[in-house]
């Protein structure tokens, strides 16, 4: 156990408040996850799947209420309003405390309430930061073992230090004879954090980024605060190796936003020769500036908690390798022989499943088997490909960082800023049609940030300062190039252009020549885009003039796109930095010169 006071008296108060029935502290041991996989068995929380298939594996199904994080209920509470900025939920913390005092009063009663010591990044590293998740959700529980380092090495590591303050409810207290539920919630849910004090009260939600505190919550929201205070970034990227014919590896990061293919590229499987790709992260990465001026990232992260919905040996065999084993799955469709099936898993549909709302559903059924946001939770140990210094507290060295979203339109398959404050700019202005990993309508454009907008914790305007502030106290040379990639433009049928997964390496070899001044490009005036020729498409059918299209920008189509990103950028008032304003003034400048 423990010695130290805070956490002591921490844990003490909770319980007061929450008033389980009893208190285990996580030690992180397999005993301990044996004995909670049967607990949730018995629940009907957890169904084990085939030992001869998928050993140590189980499945859960959610509340159909409770799919996805909640954009609309997550909560930035910094002492001032204009702190969290205009693309936080903001409430004034004293009101929001007493909200939540109220909330989690008695919230506990009938549980168990968990005590999860937990380290994100390696133990002991000097880049990694100790959090604490109080939780009554055993589910959560066996999540965060996978996520994150837990237990009580980390105890030992934390001794007297300081420690994020995690508290988690289900919000279901099992008073008045009430009948527990295989996933229990409330209906009003509140994912709040409080910046000046680092910590994150989280109730009503078991899913995902609402509940595995450690995620989102933490390594972004609180991890993005520290890092503006002590000059580091904390972003939602994956890390990726890559290695040419010729033994040069280079180390990229890539902001995505959810469930836009972060995973795949991470893992991707190199379809032109001699290329090999290794996995550090697929979701966040936390960056310092080296002693030797360079960027340094690691993935705070242990493991993966993926989108599966499109997952399959042909667009991601190296994903579907690392959950064939020791692998929660969350609403994916049940077989027949207690194996998990969702869409695009295989080109045939099974005859009958047991969908994700736990209805028979057979090969005729027009409903969805899995839901669109189901996800796998794997060790990232268990990746095929994981880069041998995943774990390694020294950190990887970054050569590029890649800005992208979902656009089906306007935005190239790729293209290079001009400088690091150019760069910047179009982290800013990177913009996504949404997806199913948040609740609300799937498929409409809105602007993402640096695919941080539901992650950023404090003043977005702040923070675009913070990046143009990074490159300003570097020496740029020595900092990673930054490029935009789009993999979703749409032909006039609607139909991808790019074929995308591995064959995206065809790009990330450019990138990687690019890192180095190789290759030719084209300058226009959103950046320098690749030389029709320069992109090896050596054994790929695509036609010329589809290739052509997908690298080629319509400067009517960007002045339209200059006028409205003005008028976004009018959200951040006199936050929003002046670097910005000469960007914009002089992309339009060049746009109307070609125009
Ligand atoms: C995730 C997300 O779960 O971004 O990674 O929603
Ligand atoms: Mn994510």
């Amino acid at each position: 156990m423990t010695k130290n006071i805070e956490l002591l008296n921490w844990v003490e108060s909770i319980a007061k408040l929450c008033q389980p029935e009893s208190v285990h502290w996580c030690t992180g041991s397999e005993e301990e996850f044996d004995d909670l996989t049967s607990l949730l068995i018995e629940k009907g929380t957890f169904i084990k799947l085939n030992e001869k298939k998928r050993p140590n594996s189980f499945y859960s199904r959610s509340d159909p209420s409770d799919v996805a994080r909640v954009e609309d209920r997550t909560f930035i509470c910094s002492k001032k309003k204009e702190d969290a900025g205009p693309t936080n939920n903001w409430e004034d913390q004293k009101i929001m405390k007493e909200i939540l005092l109220n909330k989690f009063n008695g919230s506990m009663r009938g549980r168990t309430m968990y005590v999860i010591p937990f380290s994100m990044g390696p133990l002991g590293s000097n880049i990694s930061q100790i959090g604490v998740e109080i939780t009554d959700s055993p589910y959560v529980v066996c999540n965060m073992k996978i996520m994150t380092r837990i237990g009580k090495e980390v105890l030992d590591v934390l001794g007297n230090g300081e420690f994020v303050h995690c508290l988690h409810s289900v919000g279901m207290p099992l008073v008045d004879n009430l009948k527990d539920v295989p996933w229990p919630c409330c209906e009003e849910k509140y994912i709040v954090h409080f910046p000046e004090e680092r910590s994150i009260w989280s109730f009503g939600s078991g899913y995902g980024g609402n509940a595995l505190l450690g995620k989102k919550c933490f390594a972004l929201r609180i991890a993005s605060c520290m890092a503006k205070d002590e000059g580091w970034l904390a972003e939602h990227m994956l890390i990726v190796g890559i290695t040419s014919p010729e033994g040069i590896k280079k180390y990229i990061a890539a902001a995505f936003p959810s469930a836009c293919g972060k995973t795949n590229l991470a893992m991707l499987t190199p379809t032109i020769p001699g290329w090999k790709v290794e996995t550090v992260g697929d979701d966040i990465a936390w960056l310092k500036i080296g002693d030797d001026g360079r960027l340094y990232a690691i993935n705070p992260e242990a493991g993966f908690f993926g989108v599966v919905p499109g997952t399959s040996m042909d667009t991601n065999p190296n994903a579907i390798m690392s959950m064939q084993k020791n692998t929660i799955f969350t609403n994916v469709a049940l077989t027949p022989d207690k194996d998990v099936w969702w869409e695009g898993f295989t080109l045939k549909k099974p005859e009958k499943l047991v969908d994700w709302l736990g209805k028979e559903w057979t090969a005729e059924s027009h409903t969805k088997a899995a839901h669109p946001n189901s996800r796998f939770t794997s060790p990232a140990s268990q990746c095929p490909v994981i880069d041998p210094a995943w774990e390694d507290p020294k950190a990887v060295p970054i050569s590029a960082i890649l800005f992208g979203g979902r656009r089906s339109e306007v935005v190239p398959l790729v293209y290079q800023a001009f400088n690091w404050q150019h760069g910047v700019f179009l982290g800013a202005i990177v913009s996504s049609e949404t997806t199913a990993a948040a609740e609300g309508k799937v498929g409409k454009l809105r602007h993402d940030p640096f695919a941080m907008l539901p992650f950023c914790g404090y003043n977005m305007g702040d923070y675009f300062s913070h990046w143009i502030n990074i490159g300003k106290s570097a020496d740029e040379k020595k900092l990673p190039k930054i490029f935009y990639v789009n993999w979703f433009r749409k032909d006039s049928h609607g139909k991808f252009i790019w074929p995308g997964y591995g064959e995206n390496i065809r790009v990330l070899k450019w990138i990687h020549q690019r890192t180095d001044n190789e290759n030719s490009v084209v300058e226009t005036p959103i950046g320098f885009l690749p030389d029709e020729s320069s992109i090896d498409v050596s054994g790929l059918e695509i036609q010329k003039e589809k290739l052509k299209q997908v690298l080629s920008i319509n400067n009517r189509e960007w002045l339209r796109e200059v006028k409205e990103i003005r008028d976004y950028f009018k959200i951040f008032g006199n936050r929003l930095p002046k670097e910005f304003i000469v960007e914009l003034n002089s992309l339009e400048e060049k746009l109307g010169k070609n125009y």
